[in-house]
């Protein structure tokens, strides 16, 4: 293998910089040419791609966002699609590819390899933290800490005016940024899609909070955790109860930003391992951290697999909100 290529698709992350300069420094280090593929797969098909080598990536382990551009492509989806992507990877002598992305990525990566016969590697890049084969995903730790910063100040005003606050957070369909930062900021509710909450149950717990001396109620809601997010849920709670909720929708903001020092690790990590691994001759497989440690996932059963949140960390954040 004398060439490979790296990109990033999906939604960017914090970290996604750290793990493309991964790719590239572990890349040359080891005797390859790495190009960068701008704009994930609309680049593959168009054929945006750029040399890289350990001076272009300078400077950017601590910019969040992604050197390299990302897009969700509908073209890719097509077989036609595909094909370009392919032919144009072959033109350019890519022989291996890092894919830097979520769960829909991967299985672009997937369709690519199976097709067209390109070896890929995935790492699991997304701020949702929903990828089966890795405890923690690139960007998840700084969108926690980013959430985390905006509900210590809400805290602070709905405190002073006895209030209650739904906070949304991202996550799509997974709970994982809203379990943690809703413990990690002392929500009196946590809503979650993997256990869907009634809102009579959750103005009660409200109401036995104001009871119980609490000045402000903070619920965090992951924003597929009730139809029409943290907005539909004030709402349903309202009409139930008369309690009348500010929202916060906190939104792309928990997107940007520097990473934290564990997503750069994380990444760094990732990154060189999915060079390791097209090397080592695996091809279709998720890199991951499990328990501190490196390891490989087949794709196949990383897109399939749902990861689920930690059961006791849920039983303990309502223990906490006592
Ligand atoms: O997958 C990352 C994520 O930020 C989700 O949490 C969110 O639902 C989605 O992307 C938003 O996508 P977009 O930036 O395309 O609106």
């Amino acid at each position: 293998m004398k060439r490979i290529g790296v990109f990033t698709s999906g939604g960017d992350a914090p970290g996604m910089n750290a793990a493309i300069r991964a790719v590239v420094r572990t890349g040359v280090a080891a005797g390859l040419e790495v190009v960068g593929i701008r704009s994930g797969y609309e680049g593959m098909i168009a054929g945006d791609l750029i040399p890289l080598g350990p001076r272009d990536v300078a400077n950017t382990l601590q910019r969040g966002g992604t050197m390299l551009f990302t897009a969700r492509s509908k073209e890719f989806l097509t077989p036609e699609g595909r094909a370009k992507a392919a032919a144009n990877l072959r033109t350019a002598g890519v022989e291996g590819l890092v894919c830097i992305g979520g769960d829909g990525s991967y299985r672009g990566a997937l369709k690519l390899m199976q097709e067209h016969d390109i070896p890929v590697v995935g790492a699991p890049g997304t701020i949702d933290n929903d990828l089966y084969g890795s405890d923690y995903t690139i960007g998840f730790d700084t969108a926690v800490n980013i959430a985390l910063d905006a509900i210590d100040r809400i805290r602070d005003t709905a405190a002073s005016h006895s209030r209650v606050f739904f906070i949304e957070v991202m996550g799509r369909h997974a709970g994982f940024i809203a379990l943690e930062v809703g413990i990690a900021g002392g929500a009196e509710v946590i809503v979650l899609p993997e256990d869907p909450v009634d809102p009579s149950v959750c103005a009660e717990v409200i109401r036995d909070s104001s009871r119980k001396g609490k000045r402000s109620s903070i619920v965090v809601v992951a924003e597929g955790g009730y139809p029409g997010g943290a907005q539909g849920l004030a709402e349903a709670v309202k009409t139930r109860s008369g309690i009348e909720p500010k929202v916060t929708v906190l939104g792309h903001i928990q997107r940007g930003g520097s990473p934290t020092a564990m997503d750069r690790v994380l990444a760094s990590r990732l990154g060189a391992a999915g060079v390791e691994a097209l090397l080592a001759g695996k091809r279709g497989v998720a890199v991951g951290q499990i328990n501190d440690e490196i390891a490989l996932t087949p794709l196949e059963e990383a897109v399939q697999q749902r990861k689920d949140i930690n059961r006791l960390k849920y039983k303990l954040a309502q223990v906490l909100a006592l």
